[in-house]
Order: C-alpha cells, then structure tokens, then sequence
C-alpha cells in the first residue's frame, strides 16, 4: 500500500478514536449468533485502488457512509411522517411514536398550511386537517409540540413554500418552553425547486422563492446553527415516476441551484454547506436503490470539494432521510405492502441513510392507524436490533456487482448533470420543462410495463385475489374544519391586532426592499399571532403569485 494510503488508513483509525469518546460504539464487541466477531469494517488491506474508489467511511468521497462508525456508534434516526387533524390529535400521535421508541419527529402539515392558506380561507375548503395537521397560528403550533421537549428532540418539517413561517414559529415555540434558537435541532425541507417540479405545494415565483430560502441560509448561519435548513429531496420526483437515477441527478443539480443562490446572495460555500441536507426514495429494486444512495454521496462530495472549492470536509458530505416508496404501495392485499417496506427500508439502511420513514401498509388507501405507524415503526426497530445488518460499516462494500452498479449509476448522475449544465442550470431547465419530460417519459414507459405484465406487482398484475378490501381507516372528523376555523377566530379575538397589523406592515416594507432578511419580521408577526395566511397575503401582494409551470 503507498505511503499516502497508509496515511489516510491511519487517519481513519484516528478519528474512529476521536468519535466514539463522543459516539461510544452501541457494544465493546459485536458477534454473530454463532459467536463470530464482527468487525467494524472490512476492505482490502494492501490494495491502492480501494482508497481511489471506495475510501473510508466518515473520509471523502464517503462512498461508505459519512460517519466513520455509521450505526455501530449510533441507529439512524427512525423519524415517521405524521400529521393529520388538528394540533392536539396530531401531538397525541406524536407522544404516542415518541413513547413506542421513534427517536426523532416529522410533521405532515395539511394544504392549506402548505399553500398559505388559513384554514377559515374558501381556498381551504374540505381540505382542513386532511393531509397533515392544521396549522394557522402559533396557538396551534403550541398544541402541537406540547410536552415535547425540543431541546431533546429533533423536528423534521415538511413544509416549502411557507417554511420560514412555521420555522419562526418553531422558534418562537422554543423560546416559550425556554429552549434559546441555538440549541433547536431538526429540519425545515424548505425545497421549492422540486415542489415547481413535482409536488405541486409552491406559492411564489423563483425569484422571490430563492431569496425565501437564502434568507433562511443567513439567518440559521447567525442563530440556529445546529438547524438544517433544506431538505433537498428526491423523494417526490421518484414519486412521479423518475427512475433512481433521474432522482438522484435531478435532486442533485437542484442542490447546486440552492448553492449557487446561497453564494450569490453573499454567502460563502462553508457558511451554510454543512447544513444542507437531502431527502431520497427507497423504491422497490433493491440493489439499485444501495447503488443510488452509495453513488450519490460520491458525487456530491466531488462536487463539494472541486466545483465549489469548500474547504470544511462536512460541506462535502451528503446527509439524507429516506422514506420507503409510497408510489410502491399496493390498495390490493395492504399487508403485503409491509414485506415491500421491509425490504425498501433495508435498502436505505444499508445504503447509509440518517434518518428513516417507513410507509404504513394501509397508505395506499388512507392515512395510517395508529397501529399500522406502530407496524411501520416496528420493521425499523427489527432491521435495527435483530438483523444485525446495523453491526458493521457498510457491509456490501467491495460486492461486484454492488461496486459496478454504484459506479455506473454515478455515470448515469453525471451524463445528466452535463445536460442540465449545457441547458443553464436546474432553474432554466425545470423553466424549460426538461426534468418534467424525462419524469412524465418514465412514468408511462413504467406504466406501460406494468399493464403487459413486463413488470410484475404482486397482488396487482399477477397473484390476484377476489377480496373485500376494507381494513380499519383512520377517519379524520368532519367537525374539525368548524372547530379549526372557531379556534382560528378566538385567537384573533383574543390577540393585539393593533400589533399584527403593525408588524404585518412591517413585513410588507421589507418585503419590497432588496437586500432586507425577512426571517427577523416574520419571526415578529408569528410572535404577535399573525396567521400563516394572512403572513403569506402580504408576501404574494408583493411576490405574486407563480401559474403551473
Ligand atoms: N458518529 C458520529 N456522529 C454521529 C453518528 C455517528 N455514527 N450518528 C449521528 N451522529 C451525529 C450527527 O453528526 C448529528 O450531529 P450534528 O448535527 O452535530 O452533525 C447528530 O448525531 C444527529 O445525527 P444525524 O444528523 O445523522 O440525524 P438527524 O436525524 O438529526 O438528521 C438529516 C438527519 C437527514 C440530516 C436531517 O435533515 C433530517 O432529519 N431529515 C428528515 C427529513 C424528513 O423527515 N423529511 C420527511 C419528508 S416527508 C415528505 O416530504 C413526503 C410527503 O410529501 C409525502
């Protein structure tokens, strides 16, 4: 082995001893049932190639996973996706996850939240509560994150378009149980790129929508660093139909748009690289999906390091959440959809996720029971503790057939990358419809396979069953659309409107300069009461609205 590699060899072994003072690994020493050792890595000791391809874990271009210990030293987070109803219903399935082991949260919103709409608005109609929780003021936002302690616990936010509104009330919510700004962990997705792409929920133009998520850059950098402020996600985009490539190219030069804004905004690459953070599909082709998550890391690294030049090594590494395929679940046969799960969330732990959703069986029909998100919970908690894949670092490295695939999914990543580059960039090439052909252009081919039989979805197309398919659903209570929008009145009867105009006048002014962070004033107007709604009024009078793209 050369010298430099002996070197970077015995860097890794240094730092293994740096983490786990911080990160003790979960045992003194793993074994298999049959009392063999475990080890924490295994990769060819005299073979230079391995340190140009492959590296260490926690080393660039983190092919292996980006902690040097990955779960030996620490579980990724099992976070489930939750939301539904009102504050209170949605915070008791929160207490309930949080009891039955979950180790981190993740709050569905419902689409007037995610829109900008109150819940009282004609916008809003039939859709409070429905998707995800409804939020309106800090009132509710305080019912939901009640008897959670955030100082321990990490929230997750799926939220875009609004993201710095229901940030500021994360805040403001922090403050209230004494927790300061810089002690908040968790992650706003704060993505719009995708949303103008695939999932629909944006509110503003580009223009106006970029400066929404740089100001949010800037003012984490100052005040929340241990915050992540984007989760730029794939998730979506395979959910429209892309194949794992496409979403892992596609997610991967929109993250170089948010980079390129951030910088011209006046950042520097360091300042906020370290704290974004993405969001991947596990999907059903298993081998692949390792491939996809081991190929992207690579990539981003190299771009990190050489295209931007940042200089800290954890702006190079890409941390993601993954949610196991919801486009996967079949309405037919629902339990089988917990194998599907099984083997998607498998996919992503040994692919080297951080933090895992696992899909309910019963999703493909309504939101999930109580015991079906106990189910979903269960499979990461079995994987995790009895598989004993979570034993040893990144145990398909150094596969055939794992390598080749990791590398040729990288090509693929970088021939797309290439086009979207010679087309201007992700913005002009989502402007230009390029990514939403490439998706709709899979999604049928993909559909077609399907209805010849080409591709076989059990229980769908092949091993069919005449049955009623009617399992328990969770219901979400009509009534809650009037209790919402009385809830909504009472806090505007009860607050100093004097104050909400005046500080909704305030935004207004910032709004309409250029260079004005608008996080401190929307932080005010949470803070007085102001709604989600009546804060994203002020924004679209300024901002305008953006048509389907
Ligand atoms: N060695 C050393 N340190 C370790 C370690 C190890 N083995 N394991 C963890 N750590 C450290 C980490 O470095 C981190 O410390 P830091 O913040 O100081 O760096 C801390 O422990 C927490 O670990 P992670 O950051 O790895 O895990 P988190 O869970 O906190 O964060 C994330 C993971 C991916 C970075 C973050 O962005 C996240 O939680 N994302 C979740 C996003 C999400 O839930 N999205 C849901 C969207 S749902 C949706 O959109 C679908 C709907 O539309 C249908």
């Amino acid at each position: 082995m050369t010298t430099e590699n002996k070197g970077i060899e015995q860097k890794w072994k240094d730092s293994v001893e740096q983490i786990v003072k911080r990160f003790p690994e979960r045992k003194q020493s793993f074994q298999t049932s049959s009392d063999i050792e475990v080890e924490r890595l295994y990769y060819p000791e005299n073979d230079d190639t391995y340190h140009e391809k492959l590296g260490f874990p926690g080393e660039y271009p983190y092919t292996r996973g980006i902690q040097p210990t990955m779960y030996r030293s620490k579980y990724w987070t099992m976070r489930q996706y939750a939301g539904f109803g009102s504050a209170k219903e949605t915070n008791k399935r929160f207490r309930y996850l949080l009891e039955q082991g979950q180790t981190g949260l993740s709050v569905a919103f419902d689409l007037p939240t995610q829109i900008g709409y109150d819940s009282d608005d004609p916008m809003a109609e039939g859709e409070v509560g429905k998707v995800g929780v409804a939020i309106d003021t800090l009132h509710d936002m305080e019912a939901l994150l009640d008897q959670i302690p955030l100082d321990k616990v990490s929230t997750s936010m799926t939220i875009n378009a609004p993201a710095s509104i229901l940030l500021a009330m994360y805040i403001a919510v922090g403050e209230k149980q004494g927790v300061p700004k810089e002690k908040l962990t968790g992650t706003i997705q704060n993505d719009i790129l995708k949303e103008y792409i695939a999932r629909g929920t944006y509110i503003f133009p580009p223009k106006p929508s970029m400066r929404l998520i740089t100001d949010i850059f800037a003012y984490c950098k100052e005040y929340l660093p241990k915050f992540n402020t984007i989760s730029i996600s794939g998730y979506h985009i395979r959910e429209a139909g892309s194949t794992a490539v496409q979403e892992a190219a596609f997610t991967i030069a929109n993250g170089m748009a948010y980079v390129d804004a951030a910088i011209a905004s006046g950042l520097d690459v360091d300042d906020f690289a370290p704290r974004l953070a993405f969001f991947f599909n596990a999907h059903n082709n298993f081998f692949e999906e390792i491939a996809k998550f081991r190929a992207a890391r690579r990539v981003w690294a190299k771009i990190m390091r050489e295209h931007y030049q940042a200089k800290n090594p954890k702006s190079w590494k890409l941390r993601f959440h993954t949610q196991t395929g919801g486009s996967t679940l079949t309405a037919q046969q629902p339990d089988n959809n917990i194998v599907r799960v099984t083997m998607q969330a498998l996919a992503a732990v040994l692919g080297g996720t951080q933090s895992l959703h696992t899909n309910s069986r019963d999703e493909a029909l309504a939101l999930p029971t109580e015991e079906s998100a106990r189910i979903a919970l269960r499979t990461q908690q079995i994987i995790a503790n009895e598989s004993g894949v979570a034993d040893t670092v990144d145990p398909l490295g150094g596969s055939y057939f794992v390598e080749a695939l990791t590398d040729q999914v990288e090509a693929e990543i970088e021939a797309y990358l290439k086009q979207i580059k010679e087309l201007g960039g992700a913005v002009a090439a989502i402007e230009e419809g390029y990514m939403q052909r490439e998706i709709h252009r899979t999604a049928y081919e993909t559909q077609k396979r399907i209805e010849k039989e080409e591709e076989i979805i059990v229980g769908l197309n092949k091993y069919k069953i005449d049955e009623e398919v009617n399992p328990e659903l969770l219901k979400v209570d009509e009534a809650l659309e009037r209790e919402q929008k009385a809830s909504l009145q009472a806090t505007r009867n009860e607050r100093d409107n004097e104050l909400v105009e005046s500080v909704l006048k305030q935004l207004e002014w910032a709004a309409k300069q250029e260079d004005e962070n608008l996080m401190p004033y929307i932080v005010n107007a949470v803070k007085a009461y102001a709604s989600v709604g009546e804060i994203c009024h002020v924004l679209r009078d300024q901002f305008g609205e953006y048509g389907s793209i």
